[in-house]
């Protein structure tokens, strides 16, 4: 096979904004599309079908396959449903892009564990939930493609963010262990930190600059990493407005010290510690 025809590709979130980009361009390009969405607010609040059905509708007037799933990532059962839609009507699952997010920002000192919680359980949790029932069959039939949404918060940070945050940042975590443990299967994990005019960026800024930002700059960066040809895992790659970009961890050269140091041995040797200009491609010293 080639790019993703005849792939069947489940999408959360995918009843609008991102979601409904990555679900067109893989429909138009051949793959088989559950459309899943809660058709929530922006904040999560609320539920409904008609955002899943409009996707999954627009996708067949233009001749390609969908069904819509109205299921919450944010439950187990959900992720578990999500997935049983795809083997229902497709018979099987191949890739996953675990999209659907909400948005509940404030400013730490003023952050309730509500606000926590609700978007760790979509954004973190959700994913884990459906990559999670995906996964044995990823395994099973050696092929497989999982991207996650993660953000430029994740990565940089973001003021009034630090739920979301800390999700996407632990979504990046998530994607570097399935990617070691996906490979010998032929799975590929893959991060993308998308940048688009969506209502979760309405407000966030200006009019000219959104007005860039069209999804569709987007979609075929994901399209990309859920196709046959893809050969990267675990990569994180920022998207947006025509830019694409893959953001990387480097390591400096450091230092050794060959017995146990004082603090102020630790403090003379700082600057050697923290010179970038020796860093080189970071490794994991126990991988
Ligand atoms: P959006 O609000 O248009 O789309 C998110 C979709 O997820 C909505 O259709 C919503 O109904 C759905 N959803 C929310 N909770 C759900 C649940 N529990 N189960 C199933 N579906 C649920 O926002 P957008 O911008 O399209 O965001 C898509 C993803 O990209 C999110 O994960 C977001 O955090 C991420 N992102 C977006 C950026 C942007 O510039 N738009 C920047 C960085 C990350």
């Amino acid at each position: 096979m080639a790019g993703v025809e005849g792939r069947v590709v489940a999408v959360t979130g995918a009843g609008g904004g991102l979601g409904r980009a990555y679900a067109l361009v893989v429909a138009a390009a051949g793959a088989k599309v559950v459309v899943n969405d809660l058709g929530g607010a922006r904040d999560g609040s609320g539920a409904g079908h008609a955002a899943a059905d409009a996707v999954v509708a627009e996708i067949r007037a233009s001749g390609g396959e969908a069904v819509a799933s109205y299921d919450s990532v944010a439950q187990e059962a959900g992720g578990a449903a999500i997935v049983a839609t795809a083997l229902d009507a497709f018979g099987r699952v191949d890739g996953v892009v675990a999209n659907a997010g909400i948005l509940r920002d404030a400013a730490f000192h003023k952050m309730t564990g509500d606000d926590w919680a609700a978007v760790q359980e979509v954004h973190l949790d959700g994913a884990f939930h459906v990559v999670r029932a995906a996964w044995p069959h990823l395994r099973e039939q050696r092929h497989g493609r999982v991207v996650v949404a993660a953000s430029t918060s994740g990565i940089y940070g973001n003021f009034g963010q630090a739920n979301y945050g800390a999700a996407k940042g632990g979504l990046i975590g998530l994607v570097r262990t399935l990617a070691i443990e996906g490979r010998k299967y032929g799975v590929l994990a893959n991060a993308i930190a998308p940048m688009a005019a969506t209502r979760m960026t309405a407000d966030i800024a200006p009019p000219e600059v959104l007005e860039k930002l069209s999804p569709a700059h987007v979609a075929p960066v994901v399209g990309h990493l859920l196709a046959d040809e893809c050969t990267d895992s675990g990569g994180v790659f920022v998207a947006g407005g025509g830019q694409v970009h893959q953001v990387a961890q480097f390591m400096t050269k450091g230092v050794t010290f060959a017995d146990v140091p004082s603090i102020e041995q630790v403090g003379d040797r700082w600057a050697e510690i923290t010179d970038l200009s020796t860093a080189v491609p970071g490794v994991n010293p126990v991988g």
